[in-house]
């Protein structure tokens, strides 16, 4: 079957290659980025595979008019994917609130705007998919890297319980955990690193991470083309997974996490049980 993929962060990156994955698989794209000349340019004009539009993730009605025309023009959404985001890096003590809330909108507070603008088109159909790009830090925070993970963990829980809810309409979430890969995710036209409240305990791990990170961009070992050749295929299970690690530095990293939460939760069981009361029962 022809699916119509509705795409987020369309302009750059992991959403370009998602498209034209999706595209040289026979499907058709609604083509979303925040300047829908980015778009354009990297897709030519629209097709009959093809509609660009104009969405930045942190505008409900913008969010809205966008779904509307996929389905004024393909029909419905079979596959929607929540891709649009970037890193706000930096200790959090450093950090201030207008960078928590700059980093929410669009990785939080955008893919709700997005979700519910496309959701009552895709349980109409009684069918869909949505991936939800988080990150390995979604799964495992790391130093430098709270206010990011914090907004891929918030993303994440709402993943999972999103898919209980809407399973009855025979609708999939998959949560998509990619490690690092070559985008633009870490050039200074998306990454973001806080220091407004720099506070001199932390100059010399600033500085080393700091440089750590600006050293690590264009040698990220994901293939971005490669993740969304993956997710084609995920598209197409019949039973797709909760959760995509992609890349062998996010396998790792998960299945140190796994391990640890499990031992952590056998060394303490006992005393885990017993803060249950004497009556009651879920
Ligand atoms: N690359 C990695 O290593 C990596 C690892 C883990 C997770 N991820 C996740 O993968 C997703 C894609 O990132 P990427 O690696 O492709 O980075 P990228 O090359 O920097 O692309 C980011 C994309 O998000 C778009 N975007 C940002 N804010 C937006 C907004 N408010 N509205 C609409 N679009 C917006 C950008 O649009 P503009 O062109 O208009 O700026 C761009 O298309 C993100 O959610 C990121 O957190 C990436």
């Amino acid at each position: 079957m022809q699916k119509t993929w509705f795409i987020t962060g369309a302009s750059r990156g992991l959403g370009v290659q998602i498209a034209k994955a999706a595209l040289r698989a026979g499907d058709r794209v609604v083509a979303a980025g925040r300047r829908k000349s980015a778009v354009t340019d990297n897709f030519g004009p629209d097709s009959d595979q093809l509609l660009a539009v104009e969405l930045d993730v942190t505008n409900a009605d913008q969010a809205q008019s966008a779904v509307q025309a996929a389905v004024s023009r393909f029909g419905g959404i079979d596959v929607l994917v929540n891709n649009a985001g970037y890193g706000q890096l930096g200790f959090f003590e450093e950090n201030n609130i207008e960078s928590v809330k700059a980093q929410f909108e669009p990785n939080v507070f955008g893919v709700f705007n997005v979700t519910w603008a496309a959701l009552p088109v895709m349980r109409a159909a009684r069918r869909g998919h949505i991936f939800n790009i988080s990150s390995i830090a979604g799964l495992r925070g790391a130093e430098f890297g709270s206010l990011y993970s914090a907004s891929k963990f918030a993303l994440e829980g709402f993943s999972e319980a999103l898919a209980l809810e809407i399973a009855p309409f025979g609708l999939f979430v998959t949560i998509v955990e990619p490690g690092p890969f070559r985008t633009d995710f870490l050039t200074g036209d998306s990454l973001r690193i806080g220091d407004q409240n720099a506070i001199a305990d932390y100059d010399e791990r600033r500085s080393s991470l700091r440089a750590s990170f600006e050293s690590r961009n264009g040698s990220q070992p994901g293939d971005p083309a490669k993740l969304a050749e993956a997710m084609v295929l995920l598209s197409n299970e019949a039973k797709p997974p909760m959760r995509f690690a992609a890349g062998a530095m996010a396998v790792n990293i998960a299945t140190t996490k796994f391990t640890c939460m499990q031992a952590e939760l056998d060394l303490r069981r006992q005393l885990s049980l017993n803060t249950d009361g004497a009556e009651g029962g879920w």
